[in-house]
């Protein structure tokens, strides 16, 4: 296993029953791109630590690391994550890694960031990257989810990053933020594939209807979405970015159930 660091835990913050994230130390040695994944985990007496998956949600220019999650009762990792406090050592991979890199993408105008559920978190790395601004006119991220108490960060992509002090103003011109709940009344209905295939997504965005000119997607969800709406996306005659080759899209295929 990679080597890694001991962070401590700075603050943790309780979303739902099902969803919490936190900000932990950071290494200054520890470097990553925006979109990047590493191992965290904690350690287990007598035995090796338990290592999972994550996607940093915060900048690779901030000091301090956040990480999203969802709590399963019976995860191995999750169970004994949720309940960390302030203080607690984390331990976090020195490598990190990952498809969602805008140099991946071949040249394009709209870039589309989908997401369900925890896989918002690398979008919140992305989203601060000043990089991923000058390459594309508009940034869209959707965010789709059961329950509207689930759109974890909306104050943040919606109020706090359209004021910050220095990408304020390229934020506020270029990031449209388009949340969808499936599972109860709001101003957004409907699973994302759903929206993509009815044209209602672009619509309600007033943006011209997907093609493969102009439009770039990342992917990072469910299993079921990233199949799906790749799907869509092969059907519009767009191809994956792989083996360093840019393309219409990258996924992230790193989440797995913790
Ligand atoms: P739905 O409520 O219709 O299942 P989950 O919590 O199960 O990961 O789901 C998060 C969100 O992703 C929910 O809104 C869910 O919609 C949606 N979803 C689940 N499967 C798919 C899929 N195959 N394609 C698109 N969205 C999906």
């Amino acid at each position: 296993m990679a080597k890694h660091n001991v962070e401590r835990v700075l603050s943790v913050h309780h979303w739902t029953d099902t969803l919490f994230s936190f900000k932990t130390t950071r290494d200054p040695a520890f470097r990553f791109e925006n979109g990047h994944f590493t191992m965290i985990g904690l350690a287990q007496e007598g035995g090796r630590p338990l290592m999972r998956a994550y996607s940093m949600a915060s900048a690779n220019y901030e000091d301090t690391l956040e990480f999203f999650s969802i709590k399963v009762q019976d995860g191995p990792l999750t169970s004994q994550l949720q309940n960390i406090s302030e203080g607690d050592e984390i331990l976090v991979s020195q490598k990190a890694t990952g498809t969602l890199i805008a140099d991946n993408l071949l040249p394009g105008k709209n870039l589309y960031l989908l997401s369900t559920g925890t896989g918002l978190a690398p979008f919140m790395s992305i989203i601060k990257d000043p990089e991923v601004y000058d390459k594309f006119e508009n940034i869209i991220l959707v965010h789709g989810c059961r329950h509207v108490s689930e759109l974890a960060y909306d104050e943040m992509i919606t109020e706090v990053l359209p004021n910050h002090e220095f990408l304020g103003e390229m934020i506020s011109g270029k990031l449209h933020y388009y949340p969808t709940v499936t599972r109860e009344p709001f101003r957004n209905q409907g699973r994302i594939t759903t929206l993509m295939e009815s044209g209602k997504l672009a619509k309600d965005l007033g943006m011209p209807p997907l093609n493969s000119e102009t439009d770039r997607f990342m992917l990072c969800g469910s299993p079921g979405m990233l199949k799906d709406t790749v799907t869509i996306l092969k059907d519009m005659g767009m191809k994956e970015s792989r083996h360093g080759h840019q393309g219409h899209f990258v996924i992230e295929r790193a989440f797995v159930e913790h």
